[in-house]
């Protein structure tokens, strides 16, 4: 999780994999934790040995299934190709962070497990918030998307008629779980359930 505005977008994504006992790493900017404590009821303790046993009691996780590293613990699995990650979301991502991936600057351990992720051929998924986008936000996203990256901005859709904010949230991250193959109740598929009068 970084930065961006849509902190709720990443803590449901991250509730939904650990409640359907998918193993998470989280990493969270320090910029992140100030957007989750501004946009969210959640208030954060800094360290991330704490961030882990607050997210585990919350979302009633296993015991090893949720492991959440400091910006720069260099020894955590993700740092290294050989610990590499089945896929990796960035949920939300700014553009900083998005043109630090783009530009491979790997200064802290979340822009160094999504280089890692680019080298070794894995799934990276971006959820880029920020409005508008200027010329260098989407040359970034276009630098990454020609190598496979699935640029996904936060941006849902209406055609479902949300009647509220978690409506909204659980759009784009059934989206996210439809590109990380994992399956989901979140949204009902187009065509399914869409009455159009
Ligand atoms: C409440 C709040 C909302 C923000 N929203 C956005 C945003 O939507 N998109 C963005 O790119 N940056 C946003 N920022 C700015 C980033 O947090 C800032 O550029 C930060 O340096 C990004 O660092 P990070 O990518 O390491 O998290 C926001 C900052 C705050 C405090």
């Amino acid at each position: 999780m970084t930065g961006a505005s849509g902190a709720q977008y990443g803590l449901r994504l991250l509730e939904f994999l650990l409640q359907n006992g998918h193993r998470v790493y989280l990493l969270m900017s320090r910029p992140a934790q100030v957007v989750v404590n501004m946009e969210t009821e959640h208030r954060l303790p800094g360290r991330a040995s704490e961030i882990q046993a607050y997210f585990s009691d919350l979302y009633s996780a296993q015991p090893g299934q949720l492991q959440v590293f400091e910006r720069e613990q260099w020894a955590a699995p993700i740092a290294s190709g050989s610990g590499v990650a089945d896929a990796t979301v960035v949920c939300p991502c700014t553009t900083g962070t998005l043109s630090a991936i783009a530009c491979g600057s790997s200064r802290n351990l979340i822009e160094r497990a999504a280089d890692v992720c680019l080298k070794e051929r894995k799934k990276l998924i971006l959820v880029v918030r920020e409005t508008p986008f200027s010329e260098i936000h989407l040359e970034n996203m276009l630098k990454l998307a020609r190598m496979g990256v699935i640029i996904m901005p936060a941006n849902p859709g209406f055609y479902q008629r949300p009647t509220s904010v978690q409506e909204l949230v659980d759009f784009m991250v059934a989206r996210v779980l439809d590109h990380l193959n994992i399956p989901h109740r979140l949204l009902p598929r187009w065509g399914d359930a869409l009455q159009v009068e």
